[in-house]
Parts: structure tokens; sequence; C-alpha cells
């Protein structure tokens, strides 16, 4: 029996859901969670071979994981060289930005990786990750969530794909006040940036073989807000009638998938951005926690793949860091780039480390220090 690492306290973060047993349930098949056909990857080589990528190893735990992804990398000989660029942010003209070298190599690389990032509290920033979703104009969060053979908790076989949108709706970051004690903040959707993410939401259908497209949405309460969003996925989906449509509301679907998720493990759930950036987090829940996800924001010029825990300042420079979600997220970008031999090599490596159950991090019952539990998965490539 494993045990768990003394967690969290109460307001932060949770970053493993359930205490995990060691038991060797679930089988994972290599399949591509990412669609081809949107946001295809169009990033060349450089004169070495390699692809470049541009990495943001982000605070505090963030070079530790980082460097963890790069050994592995390394040791799978990956057509990869690695791009450092920082993202420190600026305050212009009251707006936060990110350095314009960064913003280049971005643009050139076409795709980055990004470990977790600080947001530095009262210092009038907005935060740093909806700085680069909208730089970038990310505009789906991709999230499958599937159960981790050897990591046990009280559902099995999940397999979710979550798909938010990642540019609008309650996180448009227009707020003021009406007058004093009143504040107002806006929803905004739009049909352009609904239609957008919701053709991303069909198409990954196709391409991970899901029959399913499910839109999740609180039509009833917000008519006009989630119901243009709802209405702009009725007229898609008669664009795609091999794939089956339908709509659920989101207290619904919190209640039927804390109860089993597995009827969704047919579906591609697709919602606007608040329902997704809380389902999403609720799935991870369900296989673990956010250490165990990884996660892509997908843009039609470039995509950001990140992990989506955070900068753990508790844990950081002591070696005791977990790397899975990020390296997870690092395969979910081999496969964008259409180097999945890479990917499927080194995912199957990780998965067998982790069902060995040998060499795993303090949040996941162990002892193994990052650079350890790296070495273990390089020894199984
Ligand atoms: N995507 C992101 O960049 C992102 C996401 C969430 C929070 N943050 C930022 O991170 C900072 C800390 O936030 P927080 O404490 O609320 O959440 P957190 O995710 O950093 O930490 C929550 C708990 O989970 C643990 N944890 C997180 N990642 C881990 C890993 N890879 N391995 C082992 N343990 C891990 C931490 O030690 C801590 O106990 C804040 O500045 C916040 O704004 C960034």
């Amino acid at each position: 029996m494993l045990s768990l690492r003394a967690v969290a306290a109460p307001a932060r973060r949770q970053f493993v859901a359930a205490a995990p047993r060691a038991v060797f349930s679930v089988t994972f098949q290599n399949q591509r969670f990412y669609s081809s056909k949107v946001a295809k990857f169009t990033g060349t080589k450089d004169a070495s071979g390699n692809f470049p990528v541009s990495i943001i190893e982000g605070d505090g735990i963030g070079p530790e994981i980082s460097q963890a992804v790069k050994d592995i990398f390394a040791a799978a000989k990956t057509p990869i060289s690695w791009e450092p660029v920082d993202v420190t942010p600026r305050l212009v003209d009251g707006k936060t930005t990110i350095p314009p070298e960064t913003i280049e190599s971005i643009q050139r690389n076409k795709v980055a990786l990004k470990g977790p990032l600080a947001t530095p509290i009262g210092k009038g920033h907005v935060s740093l990750n909806l700085t680069l979703r909208r730089t970038f104009n990310l505009f789906a969060n991709l999230r499958p969530c599937r159960s981790i053979a050897g990591y046990k908790t009280p559902y099995d076989n999940v397999d979710t794909v979550l798909i938010r949108e990642n540019t609008e709706g309650e996180y448009s970051g227009i707020e003021h006040v009406v007058v004093d004690g009143v504040v107002q903040s806006i929803k905004l959707i739009t049909r352009e940036a609904s239609e957008r993410v919701l053709r991303f939401a069909f198409q990954q259908a196709q391409e991970i073989g899901r029959k399913k497209v499910r839109v999740v949405h609180k039509a009833t309460i917000m008519k006009m807000s989630d119901g243009l969003f709802l209405n702009v996925a009725k007229d898609i989906a008669k664009e795609y009638p091999d794939i089956e449509f339908d709509a659920e509301l989101l207290d619904n679907t919190c209640l039927k998938m804390t109860t089993d998720p597995t009827p969704y493990n047919d579906k591609v759930l697709v919602m606007p951005n608040l329902y997704g950036d809380i389902l999403s987090d609720m799935c991870a829940g369900l296989i673990g926690g956010l250490g165990l996800t990884p996660s892509g924001n997908i843009g039609d010029e470039c995509s950001i793949f990140e992990a989506v825990h955070g900068s753990a300042p508790d844990i950081a420079g002591q070696g005791l860091a977990n790397p899975t979600a990020l390296l997870l997220s690092s395969l979910m970008m081999l496969r964008h780039m259409e180097l999945n031999e890479f990917a499927d090599r080194i995912e199957k490596a990780t998965f067998a480390t982790l069902a060995e159950g040998k060499s795993l991090t303090g949040d996941l019952g162990g002892k193994a220090k990052t650079h350890e539990y790296a070495a273990a998965i390089i020894s199984k490539l």
C-alpha cells in the first residue's frame, strides 16, 4: 500500500485527489489526442535537423520538472532543440505583457512547453497564463484525463476528454464598479470564438475516434450567452453528421460524472471557459489530481502545452516535485508535432514506471527524488 504525502493546506489547490493503492487495472492504448485539421503544426526543423521548441521553465518547481523532461527527451533522442524563453511580466501602459523576444520565439517555433508560473499578487498584473492565452490566441484548452495503471483512485477506467473555450466567457476580464458596493463582471460570448472551439471539438472527436460530442452549458439560466454557445453548437453539428451531438446542464454533468464517469468515455465534452476550468480539474481529480494530467492550449498559429498544477513554492528547490504532468503534456506536444513514435516510447516507459511503483515521488506515496523518478523512466526507454 502506498501512502499519501501530507497534502496542502485547505486553501491551496488539491494536488492529489485520493489515497493511492498499487492496483494495475487499466490498460493504456497509445492514442493521439490532437486533431491535425485545426491548428495544424507548421514548425520546421533547424540546421541541426531538430525542431526548435520554446520552453518556459516557469517558477518554483518549474526548472526541476523541466530538467526531468529535458533529460528524458535527450535519453530518447527526441529530435527537439530547446529554446529557453523568459516570461517575466512587464507592465506596459498599465497592461501586462510578456517580453517581445519570447513572443517572437514562440511565433517562430509554433510550439512551446510551459512549466507553472506564479501569479504576482497585488502588483496590477493580469495572470500570465491568461496573458499567454490572449497573446497567442490559444482558443481551446484540451484536457484528456485517463486512469493511470498503478495509481488507484475511487474511480477505475476514467477516460474523459474535455475541451474548454479559452479566450472569453467569464474570463473576458471586463469588470467595473457601477457604484460603490456594486460591481459588474461581463460574460462575453461571441459566435466567432464559439464556432472555432466547437469545430475543434468535432474535429478532435473524429481524430480520436469518438462518436459523440456533448456541450456542457447553463443556457436555462444564461439564456443569451450560453444560449448562443448552444445554438452555434447545433449549427456546427450539422457539418459533422457522423458525430452524435447532444447537450447537458453543467450541474447534471457534475452529478453524473462523480457518480460514474465511465459513460463519458465515448464523448468529447466542450464548454464555455469557466465551466471548463472547473470541470477539467474535477476530471483530473477523478484520476488522481493535477500532477497526472496533461494539457494543451491550442491555437491556429501556435500551441502551448503545459502542466496545469501550480509552482508548488512549498517544495521548490528540494527535488521533491513530480514531473509527470509536464512530461505527459510534452508527449501531447510531440504528437501535435507528429513525432508519435517518440511520444509512444516515452509514454510506455512512464506508465511502466508508475505501474511498477518503485521510484515514485512523495506526492504519489514514494520516496524518489525528481531526478530518480526521471532516471527510472530513462532506464525503461
Ligand atoms: N498553470 C499555472 O501556471 C498555475 C496553476 C495554478 C497555480 N499557479 C500558481 O502557482 C502558485 C502556487 O499555487 P498553489 O499553491 O495554489 O497550487 P500548487 O499547484 O502550486 O500547489 C498545491 C499543492 O500541490 C503540490 N504540488 C503541485 N504540483 C506538484 C508537483 N508537480 N509535484 C508534487 N507536488 C506538487 C504543492 O506542493 C502543494 O502542496 C501561485 O502563484 C499560483 O498563482 C500557476
